[in-house]
């Protein structure tokens, strides 16, 4: 399993016993009478992965002072849709290595990646629809609804070099932060919370899940391939202009700004180099990494609402980390 920068290991180490119990259940629950099902989803999710989905709705848990069996299982749940994503992810975006590994869709072909994908999404509704609470439902279909429509928007906008930074904010709070944002609202939802705790923890996680979306796409240029797990450039190659290059167009010269434009409208990996260099040199890391703290800042903000415990302050370091997250 990969694993998290040295202090939120240490936040996450609070929570060691019960994620051990979201892996038994997690195994038990991919079995199924078709073999390839199987293969190809313990292939991926062997492979580990962070697991920051299901961490999340625990360490909430615990945060709020719930300590109720539903959320090992739902904390499975968020895996599993995570999961799915991944596998539909990577056809679409024709991605050859996640996890350190070749992706499920060069292992296996796009075919099966889809398809299992698609026993892995209804899999969690069968295990959500068991919590047998109608709000849990509500706040998964939501958000696998919007995660759905966010990786549509981002097709939509392939190649299109004039995309803004809120047209990217729309794409990234849509295809990755609302899952966050379900991951932690759910155990305020199982814990029976008053509406401003729901709230504090739905809005620490939306804005730690856009923090972690804008630092993967200043890893896909700043990174490191082993460490990543992912191939860098992969953004670039698809046409997505993600902030480090909308960025980069603002304050380049016209000529960088030209560059990387030409990059996103073709899909042209060869200028790769050149537009890292572009990316550096005009501050866009830098102002990348910015926009991922204020996230993070705001994720902490919102714990002010929590009461302090270990938990709370585990959720502080968990989106303080983050930032510098190479994995
Ligand atoms: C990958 O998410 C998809 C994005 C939202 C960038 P993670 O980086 O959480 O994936 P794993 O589960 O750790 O591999
Ligand atoms: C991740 O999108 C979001 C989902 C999987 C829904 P990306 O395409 O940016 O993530 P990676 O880079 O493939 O992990
Ligand atoms: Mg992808
Ligand atoms: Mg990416």
């Amino acid at each position: 399993m990969s694993t998290l920068p040295d202090a939120s290991t240490t936040a996450l180490s609070l929570i060691a016993q019960d994620m051990a119990e979201v892996d038994r259940i997690i195994k038990q629950r991919l079995t199924s009478g078709v073999p390839l099902v199987g293969e190809v989803s313990q292939y991926i999710i062997a492979a580990g992965g962070k697991r920051l989905r299901p961490a999340l709705l625990l360490l909430m848990s615990k945060a709020i002072g719930f300590d109720g069996p539903q959320r090992h299982p739902m904390a499975a749940v968020v895996e599993f849709i995570h999961t799915a994503t991944l596998l539909h992810d990577d056809v679409v975006d024709e991605s050859t290595l996640r996890r350190g590994r070749p992706t499920a869709n060069q292992n296996f072909g796009n075919p099966a990646s889809v398809l299992v994908g698609d026993f892995l999404y209804s899999r969690a509704f069968q295990m959500m629809v068991e919590s047998g609470q109608m709000r849990v439902m509500e706040i998964l279909a939501e958000a696998t609804n919007v995660i759905a429509e966010g990786e549509v928007l981002q097709l939509m906008n392939t190649h299109n070099a004039s995309l803004n930074e809120s047209d990217y904010l729309l794409v990234i709070r849509s295809k990755t932060a609302k899952l966050f944002e379900a991951s932690a609202r759910l155990a305020p939802v199982l814990a029976h919370s008053d509406t401003a705790t729901e709230q504090a923890c739905a809005t620490y996680g939306q804005a730690l899940g856009t923090a972690f979306q804008v630092v993967d796409d200043l890893l896909d240029y700043a990174g490191n391939s082993t460490e990543f797990g992912k191939n860098l450039g992969d953004d670039l190659r698809e046409g997505k202009a993600t902030l480090p290059l909308i960025v980069a167009m603002q304050k380049g010269s016209p000529e960088q700004s030209q560059t990387i434009r030409l990059a996103i409208e073709n899909g042209d990996l060869d200028a790769l180099q050149d537009i890292v260099t572009i990316v550096r040199q005009t501050g866009a890391l830098e102002a990348t990494q910015a926009a991922a703290a204020a996230e993070a800042q705001r994720a902490i903000s919102a714990l002010d609402c929590l009461p302090p415990s270990p938990y709370r302050e585990a959720l502080h370091q968990l989106a303080a980390q983050l930032l510098n997250r190479r994995t």
